[in-house]
């Protein structure tokens, strides 16, 4: 039985996250996604619950894929719960130095090893924050999320009708 991690802050999860995730569970026995309490990267724009629970919705064809979160260090939660792996996306080049780090400094901790998949070329532009700021400004992002975190983000970000007087 092999159990993968897919981990990251998913805000929000994006049809290049789904694509890494949905290969990801025809290869292992098991899949975790794990999101980050707290991304370090920018003040989140969905909350933890949200992110998971968009996740939830996203992932609810994929019988062997749970959504789960994590504080701390991510090879911590990887121990604790029997992963064998940790699988990452890989977008282009720009993305493999830090990547490739964070592999080392894993393996060195925990003995774990990183996989890492080529994200599909239509998704290799794709970002959360990069969708944050197109959706923050009323671009349209429906062909890079799915459509409940387009339904959401639309949500957010349509200003509400003038009242009336
Ligand atoms: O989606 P992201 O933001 O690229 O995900 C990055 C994440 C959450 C996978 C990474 O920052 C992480 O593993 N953070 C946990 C803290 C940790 O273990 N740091 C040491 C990394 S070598």
């Amino acid at each position: 039985m092999a159990t993968a991690l897919c981990p990251g802050s998913f805000d929000p999860v994006t049809n290049g996250h789904l694509d890494i995730i949905e290969r990801t569970a025809r290869l292992f026995d098991d899949v975790i996604v794990a999101v980050i309490r707290n991304p370090q990267k920018t003040q989140s724009l969905f909350d933890l619950g949200e992110r998971q629970e968009m996740l939830r919705e996203v992932t609810a064809h994929l019988g062997n894929v749970r959504i789960d979160f994590f504080t701390g260090l991510l090879v911590d939660y990887a121990k604790e719960h029997g992963a064998h792996a940790i699988v990452k996306g890989l977008r282009a080049v720009s993305d493999f130095d830090y990547e490739l780090q964070m592999a080392q400094m894993n393996q060195r901790l925990s003995g774990i090893d990183t996989f890492f998949v080529s994200t599909s070329p239509q998704y290799s532009f794709l970002s959360s924050s990069l969708v944050r700021e197109v959706a923050r400004f009323g671009g349209d992002v429906s062909s890079m999320v799915p459509r409940t975190v387009a339904e959401r983000l639309a949500k957010m970000f349509t200003p509400s009708a003038p009242k009336e007087s």
